[in-house]
C-alpha cells in the first residue's frame, strides 16, 4: 500500500527511500512514515463529503500520532485537530496550529488544561460531564467568555471491528447516557446558560470498525435525541460529531470500507432523520486518528539474537518491542512484517518475533513467514503508524526511537532519537544520599 514497493536490490522502498539505508543512516528501531500516503488518506475524508453536499469537519485524532510534524502536516491539509491533554494541545500550539480549528476532548480535563485552552481561544470544548459543564459555565462567567462546547453522549452503541453491540444502559466512564435522561438534561443545561455556546452533541463508539451499521445505530439515537431537544427546548444543533473509529488494514483477513462507504452510509441517515424531524441539516463532524496514520507508518528493527526449541517454535529477536508498540502486549494486536533486505526471497520458515524487554509477554508477532533471518537484517513491520509512538515507553530504560517522514525519495528527521541522557534527563539523586556519603 502507500508509496511501498521492493527496489533493484530487493529492498523495500518506502516514498522512494530504501529502508535498509534509512536504518543505517537513523538507526534502529525507526518509525518510518509514507508521507504521501497519510495525505492521501486526509484527502479520502475530505473528498468523501465534499460528494455528499454536507457542510463538514475532519478532525484528526491526534492521540493515534501526535508530533509536530504531524500537525503540521494536518494543518496543511486544512483537517481540524482532536486534542485529549495539554500535552496534545501543547504540540499543536508549538506547530502553529490555528487554534479554533482545535477540538478539546476528554472525560477529565484539568483545570490548568481548561485555562489553557480558553488562553488559547481553541474552537471547542467537547464536554463529557456535568462537573465539567459546570466548570465551564463558571469559567466562561468569570472570563466575561461565551464558550462553544458539544456535548459527547453515550448512545449505548458499542461497535468492536466486524460487530456492534447495542447494550442499552452502556457501562463506560465517557460521556453523558442517552437512556437515563442525563444526555437531554446536559442540552438543556448548556442550551439554557448565558455562558456557554451549544454547538451540538458528539458520539464515539469505538474503534477499528470494519462496517457501517454501528454507525447507523448511533446516528438514529443522536437523532432522536435531538428531537426531543427541539421538541422541549427548541434546541436545533450547528453540529453532529460522529467520532472516528475506522478501520483500517493490519492483516490479512481485516476488511476495512473505503472512506466514502462510510461516509456516504453516515450522511445518507444523518439527512434521512433529520429530515424526518424537521431538524435543518448540521455540519458534520468526524474524528478519524487510526485510519489517517495507520497503516503509513512501518517500524525498522534490527534483527539480533534467534533462539530454536526444537519442533516447537523459533524465536527470532529485535532490538525494539513493548517499548515502541504496546498493541500486542496490550490488546493482542496482530501486526504483518517482512524483511526488508530480503524483500525477493522466500517466506520459507515461520517465527515468532521477540521483543528485547524483560517480560515473556514482549512478543510482537506470533507466527509469521519470513525467508530464513541472520543477525543485522532488518524487520519492517507494517501498519505502525497509530498508536504506536503515540504509546512508547521507556520501560526498561529502554530509549524511544526516532520518527521520519519519507517522500519523493527524501527522508526528513522528525522526532529525534532519544539518548539516555534524556532517559535520566528528570531524575534527581537525593540530597539526603549526598550527605551520607
Ligand atoms: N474520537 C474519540 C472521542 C476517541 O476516543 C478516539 C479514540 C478517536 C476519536 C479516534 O479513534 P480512531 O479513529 O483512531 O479509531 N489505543 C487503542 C485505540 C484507542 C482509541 C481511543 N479513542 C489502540 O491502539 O488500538
Amino acid at each position: 500500500h502507500g508509496t511501498s514497493r521492493v527496489n533493484e536490490q530487493g529492498h523495500l522502498e518506502i516514498g522512494g527511500c530504501d529502508t535498509t539505508s534509512l536504518a543505517a543512516t537513523y538507526g534502529t528501531p525507526l518509525y518510518v512514515y509514507d508521507e504521501a500516503h497519510i495525505r492521501t488518506k486526509c484527502r479520502s475524508f475530505v473528498e468523501a463529503f465534499r460528494q455528499t453536499g454536507f457542510s463538514f469537519q475532519v478532525a484528526y485524532a491526534s492521540k493515534a500520532f501526535c508530533t509536530m510534524a504531524m500537525c503540521k502536516l494536518v494543518e496543511e491539509e486544512g483537517l481540524s485537530l482532536d486534542v485529549v491533554s495539554g500535552g496534545e494541545l501543547y504540540t499543536a500550539l508549538q506547530a502553529g496550529f490555528p487554534a479554533e480549528r482545535i477540538h478539546f476532548h476528554g472525560n477529565n480535563k484539568s483545570i490548568d488544561e481548561i485555562k489553557m485552552a480558553l488562553d488559547a481561544k481553541i474552537g471547542c470544548f467537547v464536554v463529557d460531564n456535568f462537573y465539567e459543564l459546570h466548570v465551564l459555565a463558571d469559567l466562561a462567567e468569570e472570563r466575561g467568555e461565551k464558550i462553544a462546547v458539544l456535548l459527547r453522549v453515550t448512545p449505548g452503541v458499542e461497535a468492536h471491528t466486524h460487530e456492534y453491540i447495542s447494550t442499552g444502559q452502556i457501562d463506560s466512564k465517557f460521556g453523558f447516557d442517552v437512556q437515563n435522561g442525563q444526555a437531554l438534561e446536559a442540552i438543556r443545561y448548556a442550551h439554557e446558560s448565558n455562558h456557554l455556546h451549544l454547538l451540538g452533541v458528539h458520539s464515539h463508539i469505538g474503534s477499528q470498525i470494519f462496517e457501517t451499521d454501528g454507525f447507523l445505530v448511533a446516528v438514529r439515537r443522536l437523532t432522536e435525541l435531538l428531537g426531543e431537544a427541539k421538541e422541549q427546548y427548541g434546541f436545533l444543533p450547528e453540529v453532529l460529531n460522529v467520532g472516528g473509529g475506522f478501520g483500517i488494514r493490519y492483516v490479512e483477513g481485516d476488511t476495512p470500507q473505503p472512506a466514502e462507504t462510510y461516509i456516504k452510509a453516515i450522511t445518507d441517515v444523518v439527512r434521512e432523520e433529520l429530515t424526518a424531524r424537521a431538524i435543518p441539516l448540521p455540519e458534520l463532524w468526524i474524528e478519524p486518528g487510526r485510519s489517517i496514520v495507520g497503516d503509513a507508518g512501518t517500524t525498522l528493527y534490527r534483527i539480533g539474537s534467534q533462539k530454536e526449541i526444537p519442533n516447537v517454535r523459533k524465536y527470532v529477536a529485535v532490538d525494539g518491542g513493548m517499548t515502541d508498540n504496546l498493541r500486542p502486549a496490550l490488546y493482542n494486536a496482530q501486526y504483518e512484517a517482512a524483511i526488508a533486505n530480503k524483500m525477493n526471497q522466500p517466506a520459507s520458515e515461520v517465527v515468532s518475533i521477540a521483543g528485547k524487554c524483560c517480560e515473556s509477554g514482549d512478543m510482537l508477532i506470533w507466527d509469521v513467514k519470513l525467508p530464513p533471518a541472520v543477525a543485522g537484517d532488518i524487520l519492517a513491520v507494517t501498519s505502525t503508524g497509530a498508536y504506536g509512538y503515540s504509546m512508547s515507553n521507556n520501560y526498561n530504560r529502554i530509549a524511544r526511537p526516532a520518527v521520519v517522514f519519507v517522500k519523493d525519495g527524501e527522508a526528513e528527521l522528525v522526532v529525534k532519537r532519544e539518548t539516555y541522557a534524556d532517559v535520566v534527563g528528570h531524575d534527581l539523586l537525593p540530597k539526603r544520599a549526598q550527605l551520607q556519603r
